[in-house]
């Protein structure tokens, strides 16, 4: 088969890792891919918002499956527009993504279909949303509603933080606003759960927590994620049942009763409290670096994966998933998640020793002439396989000491909720 990925970052080396270990598999192009890609696939210039431009090179190139790793392109309607051009498409269609696209339309689905979820307003104006904070206990949340890559939501410890978001979404930060969400702070411990689904059935694809936060016990500005680990220590059959029953299955029914169609992966991000789960917020695609954390635990051929879940047939595969931990810690360019300088040469690289169950994948590199260079705030992702947690994040850390890139950052206590740091 001929693949293409949408997509540069970490998820995306990863999802091109795996599909490269299939036998199904002859040519893989990424678009627009990144230095680790590059290595084992073919990459192709071109902006992931040019559906246009997209659709002719995978016309012409004859790609059987093209696989979107990012939200940006399924909230824009990638799928319907490849779909109608008769190219197969893994991802969920515009109305699905809406999941993710708008806070708004999933908090109505929660309330139209009783999903426990934080209570919450929508208000239409600055003046409105005002009067009810300045009633409300703090802490309290206010959201955007539309896509902020990570950054339309402003957790409030007093009335001034909380003015301060709603003057800030509403002069139009993350674009036009009309509508701001405000809910009630949740307590508890964050939990990311995964399913795939073929718009019949579905499979639970495993679990992971991640870090956000750029420093050590999780203090500082929130990041596109430090690191993660796998399985989630939450995670058990009471709780899986009651996240299927009572947040996955109703938002499947929804979706299914409004003529949308889902062939993908979900993400609920959830909080879990007393082992009950409370749904944050939907993704419509893998996490990263969750997604990196977890595909080198799954021991099936990918695509044949895929191929099933393109071809509505899910319930046929038994996903099989390897009897270890993993943990995926991400070197950052210094600075990041603020001011960080790009460009830089990564040196050893290519010369660290990696063994079985290690793997880099790359996020913002490229490579010229055989060398690499950074592009972006989230370099590289080490992850590493074990029986332990500590074992695995030693390896890791190994590895990354080994390389020992100048302008590179990166935490040393991911997974300390598994990990005895005394
Ligand atoms: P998001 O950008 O939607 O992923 O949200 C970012 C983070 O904000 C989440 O991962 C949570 O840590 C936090 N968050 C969002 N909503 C709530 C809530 N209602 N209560 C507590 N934390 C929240
Ligand atoms: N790990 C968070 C995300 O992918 O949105």
């Amino acid at each position: 088969m001929r693949i293409a990925i949408i997509g540069s970052g970490g998820r995306e080396h990863a999802i091109c890792q795996k599909i490269y270990e299939s036998k199904k598999v002859k040519k893989i192009f990424c678009i627009p891919g990144n230095g680790g890609t590059s290595k084992i696939a073919n990459n192709v210039e071109i902006n992931i918002n040019n559906f246009d431009e997209i659709k002719s090179f995978l016309i012409n190139k004859n790609i059987d499956l093209t696989i979107v790793g990012p939200e940006e392109p399924l909230v824009n309607g990638i799928v319907d527009f490849l779909t109608n051009e008769g190219l197969k498409v893994f991802g969920p269609d515009k109305f699905c993504s809406r999941l993710e696209g708008s806070k708004i339309f999933t908090k109505k689905i929660c309330k139209s279909e009783n999903i426990p979820t934080a209570n919450f307003k929508i208000f239409k104006d600055k003046l409105s949303s005002l009067n009810y904070l300045k009633e409300k206990k703090y802490p309290i949340v206010v959201k955007a509603d539309g896509l902020a890559a990570g950054k339309g939501v402003y957790i409030c410890e007093n009335f001034s933080d909380a003015y301060k978001a709603v003057e800030e979404i509403f002069k139009g930060k993350f674009g036009k606003a009309e509508e701001v969400l405000i809910e009630d702070f949740l307590v508890g411990e964050e939990m990311s759960f995964f399913i795939l689904y073929d718009n019949n059935s579905f499979k639970i694809f495993n679990t992971a927590q991640d870090h956000k936060r750029v420093f050590e016990e999780d203090k500082g500005k929130n990041t596109g994620g430090m690191g993660a680990y796998s399985p989630s220590r939450l995670n058990n059959s009471k709780l899986e049942k009651k996240i299927i029953n009572k947040i996955i299955l109703p938002t499947l029914k929804y979706l299914k009763n409004e003529s949308g169609k889902y062939v993908g992966f979900l993400y609920a991000g959830l909080m879990i409290n007393n082992n009950e789960p409370y749904l944050i917020e939907y993704n419509v695609r893998m996490g990263d670096p969750e997604c990196q954390t977890i595909l080198p635990l799954l021991k099936n051929d990918f695509i044949e994966v895929l191929n099933n879940c393109l071809n509505g047939t899910l319930e046929k595969i038994n996903l099989e998933w390897k009897n270890e931990k993993s943990i995926c810690v991400v070197l950052t360019s210094k600075g990041y998640p603020e001011k960080f300088e790009k460009n830089i040469l990564i040196q050893n690289l290519e010369n660290l020793k990696i063994k079985k169950n290690e793997y880099i994948y790359h996020a913002g590199t490229k490579s010229v002439k055989n060398k690499f260079y950074s592009t972006g705030g989230r370099v590289l992702n080490f992850v590493s396989l074990d029986r332990s947690f500590k074992v695995a994040r030693d390896k890791a850390l190994y590895l990354i000491k080994a390389l020992n890139w100048k302008n590179g950052y990166h935490r040393n206590d991911i997974a300390f909720k598994v990990i005895d740091n005394l």
